[in-house]
C-alpha cells in the first residue's frame, strides 16, 4: 500500500509553498539486509546501494516516513534502511504517515521514536491512517478531509522546525 499512500501525501506536500518536496521510494535502492563492514557513523561506505541511499537522505533537510505497521511495530525494511546511515539523519526533523488496521500504524511510530532519538532526529508529528475505514481502492488512496488536515499540520510543523535544525547542522 505504501506507494499509493506516499503519492497521496506527496500531492498534499507539493501544495505547501514553504517546502520543496521529493518523493523517494525505498524499493528503488534495493537495500539488502545491512551489509556494510564499517559502522555507519564513519560514513565510509563500501557498497553502491549505500552510497546512493546516503546521497538521497543527505539531500533532505527534513524527512517524512510513510510506513506500515507489522506485528505491532515497524516493518523490517524501514529499520534496515535507517541502520544503513548515521550522520545523514542527525539533526533533521522527522514526521510519519503511518497506516495499518485499527491501530493505524501508531505502534510502528511509537517503536521508531527511541531509534530516531538515538540518531538525534526531532519528532515533528504524524498522520495515522486506518486502512479498514479509509482504504486504498484500485491502487489509489484518496484520504479524507481529516487526514488531509493532519497532513497539512505535519507539513507546517516541518516547515517551522527545518530552519532551526539546519542551523544545528552547520559545522562548528
Ligand atoms: C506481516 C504483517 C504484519 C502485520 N501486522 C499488523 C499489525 O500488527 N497491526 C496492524 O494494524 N496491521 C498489521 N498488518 C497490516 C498492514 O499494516 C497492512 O496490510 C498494510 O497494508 C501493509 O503495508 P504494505 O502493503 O505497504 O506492506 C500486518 C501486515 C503484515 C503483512
Amino acid at each position: 500500500m505504501g506507494p499509493s499512500i506516499a503519492q497521496w501525501f506527496y500531492d498534499i506536500a507539493r501544495l505547501n509553498e514553504d517546502l520543496q518536496v521529493e518523493l523517494v521510494d525505498l524499493a528503488t535502492f534495493d537495500l539488502p539486509i545491512f551489509n556494510e563492514p564499517k559502522h555507519p557513523i564513519m560514513g565510509q561506505y563500501e557498497f553502491e546501494h549505500t552510497k546512493q541511499w546516503a546521497t538521497s537522505v543527505s539531500r533532505a533537510d527534513a524527512i517524512v516516513f510513510v510506513i506500515p505497521e507489522y506485528n505491532h511495530s515497524f516493518n523490517a525494511a524501514t529499520k534496515n534502511a535507517i541502520e544503513y546511515l548515521h550522520n545523514e539523519w542527525r539533526y533533521k526533523p522527522v514526521g510519519f504517515v503511518s497506516y495499518g488496521g485499527a491501530a493505524m500504524g501508531t505502534r510502528a511510530v511509537q517503536a521508531l521514536k527511541p531509534i530516531f532519538a538515538a540518531l538525534k532526529m526531532i519528532y515533528a508529528g504524524e498522520v495515522t491512517i486506518p486502512l479498514t475505514f479509509v482504504p486504498v481502492v484500485d491502487g489509489k488512496f484518496s484520504g479524507n478531509e481529516v487526514l488531509t488536515l493532519a497532513g497539512e499540520t505535519l507539513l507546517k510543523e516541518l516547515a517551522k522546525l527545518t530552519p532551526v535544525y539546519q542551523a544545528l547542522r552547520q559545522p562548528s
